[in-house]
């Protein structure tokens, strides 16, 4: 059965992966528009990319859409996930005519046993190939801040071309000092050093010394990525973000989660209805780390952890809660367990995080027409389920995670810094997000929450039978 579209006129459907939008591809819509009156954009998805060998393609599948969208030619766009999706497209939309650019003549005949199918000409001297190529300059990398996120960050960089850690240094509050584990690395005395040797520096300190370092790495000239929230007072995250601003540098958060195919594919499939209109989220995130200094308020999980937390209702529900409700259970000065309460227009959201406290992690979305199973880890979201009124017809998405997952998080960050238009397209959000976070961090920290009497001893003193 069509799907919407009757009474639209005559119905053009193209294909791309429009990666590195340009010219060219603005160029072969608007020639494609005017072949009718409603035209249907398909824009390829990351996973069907790598499946027909594409695997150099640089941005992600939702910014490959924000470009598509932003010509303002699409009357509809779609993704194409498999190989036979065209048919059943042209099909579904009752197309007319399916349109290509003339690199591809000859190659879809096979579809005018379903409409018309038209060659455009295509805009000589750019293709995505071409810009690819012109932008793989070589991000130089630092790491300050030793430990185990700091290996995994050297790890997972090896596996994002055009990334090279050069860099490793130790922070305390007296500044940079070498760390004779990384010795393999160069080290730097002053950020004017480490400025001289890396573009870029991943940020993994005490929390404690976090935005000074990062003040610090910014002044220097340093794109910055950050293990964690970038301040603990929406001032300062604010006065740092302008700060980058004005030095025209990167400065993200390692929000990896937001990264991943599948924490993307997933908002798409939501902003497209696939559950009717989301009225909650409920998710946890939760470590029990080997040690904890309880002394440290710092260490606290909300300074550690809430950005993560927070994440899908802040950016499945937005990042303008209307009112927020924090519970939160200490031992000695550190926060070990906390539980927001985030009310937005018309919905709602219950998150809970544990640093010392161990709970299930997994995510669970509810809208109108049924509702997401995202099991644990969420946050590395390789696999959810669709479900419904009918218990047996369950859809099953999975997309891959590879390694670690940081690596998704290290080559948008490379692409941001190899492409300030793109950086440009995405900051905006970005800030929003890390401003929505930092707030309710710290509504806490001025004790706007409500408060569990002290735990007495750690992981609570139970005797195991
Ligand atoms: N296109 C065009 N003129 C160009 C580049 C692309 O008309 N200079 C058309 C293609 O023919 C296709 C659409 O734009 O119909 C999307 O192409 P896509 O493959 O995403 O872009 P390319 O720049 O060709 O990318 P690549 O180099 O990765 O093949």
């Amino acid at each position: 059965m069509a799907d919407g579209n009757q009474g639209k006129g005559k119905v053009v459907i193209t294909y791309g992966t429009f990666d590195l939008f340009h010219y060219g591809h603005e160029a072969l819509l608007r020639r494609a528009k005017e072949l009718g009156d409603y035209l249907i954009v398909g824009v390829t998805s990351d996973a069907f990319d790598r499946s027909r060998g594409k695997l150099n393609v640089k941005q992600s599948l939702i910014e490959r859409i924000k470009s598509v969208e932003n010509t303002g030619l699409a009357d509809k766009i779609i993704v194409e996930e498999f190989k036979g999706q065209k048919i059943d497209d042209i099909r579904k939309y009752n197309v007319d005519i399916f349109a290509l650019g003339s690199d591809w003549v000859g190659k879809f005949d096979y579809l005018e046993e379903y409409c018309d199918v038209v060659y455009l000409p295509r805009t000589q001297g750019v293709s995505s190939t071409e810009l690819r190529r012109m932008t793989a300059k070589t991000l130089r990398l630092g790491c300050i801040g030793t430990g185990i996120f700091t290996d995994r960050m050297i790890r997972e960089a090896s596996y994002v071309s055009n990334v090279r850690v050069l860099s490793v240094v130790a922070a305390d509050a007296d500044g940079l000092k070498a760390d004779s584990t990384y010795d393999q690395y160069k080290s730097a005395e002053s950020f004017e050093e480490l400025a001289d040797i890396v573009d870029a520096v991943y940020v993994n300190t005490k929390p404690a010394l976090r935005p000074g370092v990062l003040e610090k790495a910014l002044e220097a000239g340093l794109h910055v990525i950050s293990e964690g929230p970038i301040a603990f007072t929406v001032e300062d995250v604010k006065r740092l973000q302008k700060l980058a601003a004005d030095k025209g540098l990167v400065l993200i958060e390692a929000l990896t989660a937001m990264y991943l195919p599948g924490f993307q594919r997933l908002k798409l499939l939501l902003e497209s209805g696939i559950v009717g209109e989301i009225k909650d989220i409920d998710a946890s995130y939760s470590i029990v780390p080997d040690s904890l200094d309880f002394r440290d308020r710092y260490s606290s999980n909300f300074y550690n952890m809430s950005s993560r937390t927070l994440l899908p209702a802040l950016v499945y529900l937005g990042a303008k809660p209307k009112d927020v409700q924090v519970i939160c259970g200490y031992e000695q000065d550190m926060c070990t367990w906390s539980k927001y309460n985030l009310l937005f227009e018309t919905a709602s959201a219950t998150l809970k995080t544990g640093r010392g406290v161990k709970t299930e992690g997994d995510m669970t979305i509810t809208g109108t027409d049924g509702y997401i199973y995202v099991p644990a880890p969420w946050w590395r979201l390789e696999y959810f389920e669709i479900r419904n009124e009918d218990l047996r017809d369950v859809k099953k998405h999975y997309y891959e995670c590879a390694g670690e997952g940081q690596r998704y998080l290290i080559k948008e960050f490379y692409l941001y810094w190899s492409d300030p238009a793109i950086y440009d397209m995405a900051k905006g959000t970005l800030e929003e997000l890390e401003v929505a976070t930092v707030g309710i961090i710290e509504r806490i920290g001025s004790d706007q929450c409500i408060t569990l009497a002290n735990h007495s001893s750690r992981f609570g003193g139970g005797e195991n039978v």
